[in-house]
Formats: structure tokens, sequence, C-alpha cells
């Protein structure tokens, strides 16, 4: 068995508009890399981060806590070190510190001759995540684990569905240089939502599952729709309404606020369609001051890999 993992975690998109907390898609054009090594000294340490300033106590870092969740049930009688080569900016929207949560725990999973299901991974992943953004969900985790699209039925107990992803879906994000923690974004929702959005929520939720199912593009196009959580978030994101209407002008089949955001995604039938998006977006965010990076990703349905 082996000592040592090098893994890609990837990015991934949550809230996905209308499945707030339930519904993720995992992306591949951005995702860190970590190496997760076996020792014989007990514990769990970090030993090395790269690209963003982060947490080296195990208990303050996202990647460390999940990884400490699952060492406190299994008990191995070695330990782990982590490195942890940050490529996804932390409050961008694209899932960050569900890549670190993630990481760690597939890793040592895969050390330990994999123990436990990927079901159990989204579980331990889940307190880490927790740390971050002070709420337990997993619609990033998911994703990232599973690969596709994933709907999290229910988080206690998890409860985890994989969904198809249409053939020629292509993801166009969108990230406004401006860091917004999970935490602030979740603070600015309301408590109680009215019956009449309620309904029309779930029945674009509802829509949007049957569409992936059906590999209806034009269905997805009716689904994608938030009126729930962007009518609070979108205050939060400078322009986001011009580069909203840029990418819905440009043919986006929707275009919503990636996660708790800054970062704003869009989904369309084919790459050029997504570099065309891609394009409307810059030219409708270039006259900002606000510096944004920009990228295109088909929908990754592996998820998580081993690198080496
Ligand atoms: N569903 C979460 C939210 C994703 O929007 O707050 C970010 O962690």
């Amino acid at each position: 068995m082996k000592n040592e993992i090098k893994i890609f975690s990837p990015a991934t998109v949550a809230n996905v508009a209308c499945g707030f907390d339930v519904l993720g898609f995992c992306l591949d054009s951005q995702g860190d890399e970590m190496v997760i090594r076996k020792t014989t000294k007990k514990g769990i340490e970090i030993t090395h981060i790269e690209g963003y300033d982060l947490p080296y106590e195990t208990e303050a870092n996202v990647a460390g806590v999940s990884a400490l969740a699952m060492y406190n049930h299994i008990k191995p009688k070695c330990g782990f070190e982590i490195e942890i080569y940050k490529k996804i900016k932390p409050g961008s929207g694209i899932g960050s510190s569900a890549a670190s949560a993630v990481g760690s725990v597939f890793g040592m999973n895969e050390l330990l001759g994999q123990p436990f299901t990927k079901q159990q991974l989204t579980y331990f992943a889940m307190k880490g995540e927790a740390l971050a953004s002070k709420s337990e969900h997993a619609d990033n985790l998911a994703p990232a684990i599973y690969g596709g699209f994933t709907l999290v039925k229910s988080t206690a107990p998890l409860d985890i569905l994989q969904l198809p992803t249409p053939q020629h879906l292509y993801a166009t994000i969108i990230h406004p240089q401006i860091e917004i923690k999970t935490a602030a974004a979740r603070a600015v929702l309301p408590n109680e939502v009215s019956l009449k959005d309620a309904i029309t929520q779930w029945a674009n939720l509802g829509s949007l599952v049957h569409a992936l199912h059906c590999n209806d593009y034009k269905l997805l196009h009716r689904a994608l729709q938030d009126n729930i959580v962007e009518p609070y978030r979108k205050n939060l994101i400078p322009y986001f309404d011009n580069v909203k209407y840029a990418a819905m002008c440009a043919g986006a089949l929707g275009c919503a606020i990636s996660g708790s955001g800054p970062s704003i995604f869009t989904l369309s039938k084919g790459l050029d369609a997504a570099k065309a998006i891609e394009q409307a977006m810059i030219k409708s965010y270039k006259p900002t001051q606000i510096k944004f990076e920009t990228h295109v990703s088909k929908i990754n349905t592996k998820g998580i890999k081993i690198l080496s």
C-alpha cells in the first residue's frame, strides 16, 4: 500500500440557481493539489501550504478539521501529514474550502485502503466545511467527491444523489477579485420565505433535475432561476445585473451566483457558446474598476482524482 498520494481536488459550483444548499456541480478548470503522507507519528499535521495564507494549526484549517473527523473515527495506528497547494482563491465562491475539506479525507481514505464510502467521506468533509462557513452543508463537497451534478437530499442523515450530466454542457465563470465570506453571505438571507416564492423555487428545482435526466437544454434554460437567494446576495456583487444581462444576451442557458459568490456562473450548450459568453462577460465587466478572472470549464464528471 502507498505511503504518499498526490491528488487534484476540484472547484465546484454550489446552489446552481434554484438549489440553494442542495445542488452542485464539479468543474475541471480549477482545483487544488494536495499531498497526503502516512507517518509513524500519530495525529494530523499540516506541513506545507502554498498559494494562499492559511493556518497551519490543524484545528484551525478546513483540511485539518475534516482529516481529524475521519482520524478520530477510525483511530488508525499511523498519523498523516498534509501539504496544500492552494490554487482556488478562498472566498471566491467556487468551493475553495470544500476542495480543502475533501482533499485530506479522500487522500487519507486511499492510503488506508478505502475503508470509507463516498458518502462517509462527504460526512467527514462537512465538518471541515462547517469551520469555514459556520454551517454544515454539502452542496460543494458532494460534487467534488462524486463528480458531475449532485443533489444533497439531506445532511442528517446524509443522503446524496448523483444526477446525470448532459454531454454538451459547459460552464463559464467570472470571478470578480473581491472576497465574500460564506458566513457573511448567509447572514444577509432571510429566515423565512413566502409560500409563493417557495413554490416557484421547488418547481424550478424539480424541472432542473428533470432537464438533467432528459438532456433537455430548453428546460434547463427555463429552470435556471433563483427567486429566493439571488435578490439578497446580488447586492454583495458589484455589477451582477449587468454581467448577467450580458451573459443571457450572449446565449447562456442561465446565469446565477456561484455558491455564496462573488463568482458568477453560466451554463451553456457547447464550447463555442461557453466561449462567446465568456467574451460577453469580459466586455461587460471591463469598464468597471474591479479586477476579474474568467474561465470556461467542461462539467467534470469524475470529481477528485489521484495525480500520483
Ligand atoms: N450553499 C452554500 C451557500 C454554498 O450558498 O451558502 C457556499 O458554501
